[in-house]
């Protein structure tokens, strides 16, 4: 199956940036939302996106209005997805939210349609015993920012078939990404690597070895990482960082991923990064 037309569910940081790349690469998007102002934001965020790759060469004006134009807004998701092939769920990490998303979207969408999830932490799994149908349910698990980052985690539940997963993988490519297939496991593989690695950053301020500008120095020089590790955690939002940490830990039982007394402290305190002004660095 080609899949000719998507939904895309909230539009948020993620899911703006969803709807963007499926639009750029052809593929009409249905971008449903809660209220008209919160759809008006991601569009205005969609199209100043699209002006930076107007100004960097990298689009004409004809392919930013062109992708505009094939993106529709709908407020109520039975709607939205009466006519598409896939469905990709970006609403906030809140398991309630999405099994009332997911309910709806079972009994409103095409019996063909395949069902994706965004989800950075909740099982695949879990979120696939919401439909009917496990077999056509998968993670999309895309990175922030998405018309940058090339990378999907395409996440195959216990019960995901194969013919589920080749489409993802083929309509990924589509979008100019690189698909990776990894098995539902707390974390997948993106998170479970990085946030203990973030956990340990944090630790080592915590305990005085070293100031967060010199743990990311380390990182950066002695591991050519782009951005230290500290630097990343206040770009994902700390409350974010400890959110995952906590799943890994619960899910795995294992000690090696108790959040770090300091994380726990900054997120109580409010400083969570980029997104409050303030986190290990200051945003002004
Ligand atoms: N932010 C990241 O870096 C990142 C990275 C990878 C995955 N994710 C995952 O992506 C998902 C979305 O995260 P986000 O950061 O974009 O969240 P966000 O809070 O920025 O956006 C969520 C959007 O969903 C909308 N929404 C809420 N309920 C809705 C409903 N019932 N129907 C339609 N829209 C609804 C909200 O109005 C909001 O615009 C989460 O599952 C998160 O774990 C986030």
């Amino acid at each position: 199956m080609d899949v000719k037309k998507v939904a895309v569910i909230g539009g948020g940081t993620m899911g703006n940036g969803i709807a963007h790349v499926f639009a750029m690469s052809g593929i009409p998007v249905n971008l449903i939302e809660t209220k008209q102002e919160f759809a008006d934001r991601a569009l205005s965020t969609i199209e100043k996106n699209l002006d930076r790759m107007v100004k960097k060469e990298k689009i004409n004006e004809d392919k930013k209005n062109a992708t505009l134009g094939s993106i529709t807004v709908f407020l109520d998701v039975s709607e939205g997805v009466k006519d598409v092939d896939l469905v990709v769920e970006a609403v906030p990490e809140n398991i309630d939210i999405k099994r009332s998303v997911w309910e709806k979207v079972d009994a409103a969408a095409p019996d063909h349609a395949i069902l994706g999830s965004n989800t950075s932490s909740i099982s695949i799994t879990k979120l696939a015993s919401m439909t009917g149908r496990p077999e056509k349910f998968i993670g999309m698990h895309f990175f922030n920012p998405v018309p940058v980052m090339k990378l999907v985690e395409i996440v195959r539940g216990l019960e995901t078939d194969d013919e589920t997963y080749k489409i993802v993988e083929e309509t990924s490519k589509k979008l100019n990404k690189v698909p990776v297939p990894v098995n539902d496991a707390p974390g997948f593989v993106s998170n479970r690597v990085l946030m203990p690695m973030i956990n340990e950053a944090i630790f080592c301020v915590g305990e005085g070895v070293a100031t967060a500008e010199n743990v990311d120095e380390v990182m950066k020089l002695g591991m050519a990482h782009p951005m230290g590790p500290l630097r990343l955690a206040d770009f994902i939002g700390l409350d974010v960082c400890l959110d995952i940490l906590n799943v890994l830990y619960e899910g795995f039982k294992d000690p090696k991923y108790r959040p770090a007394p300091l994380l726990v402290k900054m997120v109580d305190a409010g400083k969570l990064g980029n997104k409050t002004g303030e986190g290990f660095y200051n945003y002004d």
